[in-house]
């Protein structure tokens, strides 16, 4: 598969230090012309300082109408990525760049923060994965060495989230900023994550859909999706959870939870903090009865 590279066309200059490699995985490839072309950032690819690669999953796909999305099971809004598509180009563009970070973005993933750049900044590159719709097949992450959020907040897709990456990354290389003193000059809610999504096929690498999400028992898919809620929420921002308010909860997940987190049963009656108009996931948990 050819990679649609686009470095130092016009060479104005010798690369200061070249070798950084950003590989962008999109749908929308096309986005990332402004980001080659203007800025100090620009420059630095025009002249080959870094280079960036983009990589349409589509590609990809095998089907005659190059497919690469699918309803969700379990039932919900949206489509879901398919694991299939995404890892063949993932693997293929990765043995082509040892030594790269593989990185899926998400709103559900950790934050994204200065001292995550500067650490980057010191690879030999990045691979970015960008999701549209529903996001990817949850079973992608097992191929993903991190799952990163820019911040609290949801994009149409993965490439501006991207390019903030690129951004906050790239001008930390060598070479980017005529002045490397300037950036050791600078500064710098509660709802939970949502739930892993899948999509067919069923089984993909031996890893099965859970069967919580054929079971088509709505109240089960419920119950399973809150629990996997708060288990990655508190494994990947656990100060999200500090205002967790647990009272609308059936009384067999608070005993679960008290379970999980080994403090007994949690009756926290500290209200949640949530944006106005947007869904309380935390509180809006399942009737006792489950
Ligand atoms: C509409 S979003 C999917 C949101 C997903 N259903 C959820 O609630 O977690 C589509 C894609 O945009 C990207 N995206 C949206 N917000 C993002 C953020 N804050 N940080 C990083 N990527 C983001 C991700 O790649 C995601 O797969």
């Amino acid at each position: 598969m050819e990679l649609e590279t686009q470095t130092a066309g016009a060479l104005e200059q010798a690369p200061a230090q070249c070798g950084y490699a950003f590989d962008i995985l999109t749908l929308f490839p096309g986005l990332f012309d402004g980001l080659r072309q203007e800025s100090l950032l620009g420059k630095a690819l025009q002249t080959g300082v870094v280079e960036l690669a983009t990589h349409n999953f589509r590609q990809w796909a095998t089907d005659r109408h190059n497919t690469v999305d699918d309803e969700p099971f379990g039932g919900g809004p949206g489509m879901v990525l398919k694991p299939d598509v995404v890892v063949r180009c993932l693997r293929e563009v990765r043995q082509k760049r040892p030594g790269a970070k593989v990185v899926l973005l998400s709103p559900a993933g950790r934050l994204f923060k200065q001292e995550t750049a500067v650490a980057w900044a010191k690879l030999p590159g990045l691979i970015l994965l960008c999701g549209r719709y529903e996001g990817f097949d949850a079973r992608v992450e097992d191929e993903v060495d991190e799952v990163v959020s820019i911040g609290d907040y949801v994009l149409n897709g993965g490439e501006v989230a991207a390019m903030v990456i690129v951004e906050a990354v790239g001008r930390l290389l060598p070479g980017v900023i005529g002045n490397a003193a300037s950036l050791n000059e600078e500064s710098h809610s509660t709802a939970l994550l949502e739930a892993p999504h899948y999509t067919r096929p069923r089984e993909f690498e031996g890893r099965s859909v859970p069967a919580e999400l054929l079971s088509g028992n709505h109240a089960e898919i419920a119950r399973w999706r809150l629990r996997q809620s708060l288990q990655r929420t508190r494994e990947r921002r656990p100060e999200l959870l500090a205002g967790l308010d647990t009272r609308a909860w059936s009384k067999k997940d608070r005993q679960w939870w008290a379970e999980q987190t080994g403090e007994g049963p949690a009756t926290k009656a500290r209200p949640q903090r949530v944006a106005p108009g947007a869904p309380d996931r935390g509180a809006a948990a399942p009737a006792d009865e489950l």
